[in-house]
């Protein structure tokens, strides 16, 4: 579980501090499916960096299963993201250079855990689970952007990770594709009980979430 409490996040511009995130009282269950929605510039990427504990707040305490994440070093910090949350952003942000096993296994290879599975091993049966068994050597720009970001929820969840981040994870793709991704979302958070939180402009999208995470100006307006 994710806890912010009274978290905001500021920018000195022009001397002057402005505020992405003013203030956040905000719980994220084990399990939910959330989505954050709001117009641009509100904030969502700013929150969903912080769910994600890839930025620090500025103000304000963010625990994970009880713990202040500000109490831990930079390693633990790292650590615990690595192993905490899978990420999958617009972009896709795969790397090019890498095949498609090659991405998936960034996380695992960056990790200091034990791990008690073989990730290759993993890697494979969940390409196999997305339909892409035969893709598994190919590079990502050779492939449709639908199958990149099957990739990269694959890569996602290399580490078994407890919660999913997508920041406009369909916002490349059209909408049928689109449609598939959430629905693959969908099925992660109802068979393996993975909590999923998603950022959207989309209505049709937030409509298909079981909480919708308004945010406005830096608030919260509703959740
Ligand atoms: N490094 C920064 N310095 C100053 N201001 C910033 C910085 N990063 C973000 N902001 C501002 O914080 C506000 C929130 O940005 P954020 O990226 O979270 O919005 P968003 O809701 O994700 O928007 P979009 O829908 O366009 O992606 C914006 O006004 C943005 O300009
Ligand atoms: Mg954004």
């Amino acid at each position: 579980m994710i806890k912010l409490s009274g978290v905001s996040k500021s920018y000195d511009v022009g001397g002057e501090k402005f505020f992405a995130l003013d203030n956040i009282y905000l719980e994220i269950n084990d399990g939910e499916f959330a989505s954050i929605v709001g117009p641009s510039g509100s904030g969502k990427s700013t929150l969903m960096h912080l769910v994600g504990l890839l930025d620090q707040p500025t103000g304000g305490d963010i625990l994970v299963d009880g713990k202040n994440i500000a109490h831990l070093s930079d390693v633990s910090l790292s650590k615990l993201r690595n192993e905490y949350v899978g990420f999958v952003f617009q972009q896709f942000n795969l790397i090019n250079k890498l095949t498609v096993r090659e991405n998936i296994l960034l996380p695992a290879i960056y990790s200091r855990k034990k791990l008690d599975y073989i990730p290759d091993e993993r890697a494979r049966s969940l390409l196999l689970r997305f339909g892409l068994q035969d893709r598994i050597d190919s590079y990502p720009n050779k492939i449709s952007g639908g199958q990149q970001q099957r990739v990269a929820i694959a890569r996602a969840l290399i580490m078994k990770p407890k919660l999913i981040l997508a920041d406009e994870p369909t916002g490349n793709l059209d909408t049928k594709t689109g449609e598939e991704i959430i629905k693959l979302l969908q099925e992660l958070n109802r068979e393996e009980n993975i909590t999923v939180v998603i950022v959207t402009h989309d209505p049709s999208i937030a409509a298909k979430t079981k909480r919708k995470i308004k945010i406005q100006d830096g608030k919260i307006t509703n959740n």
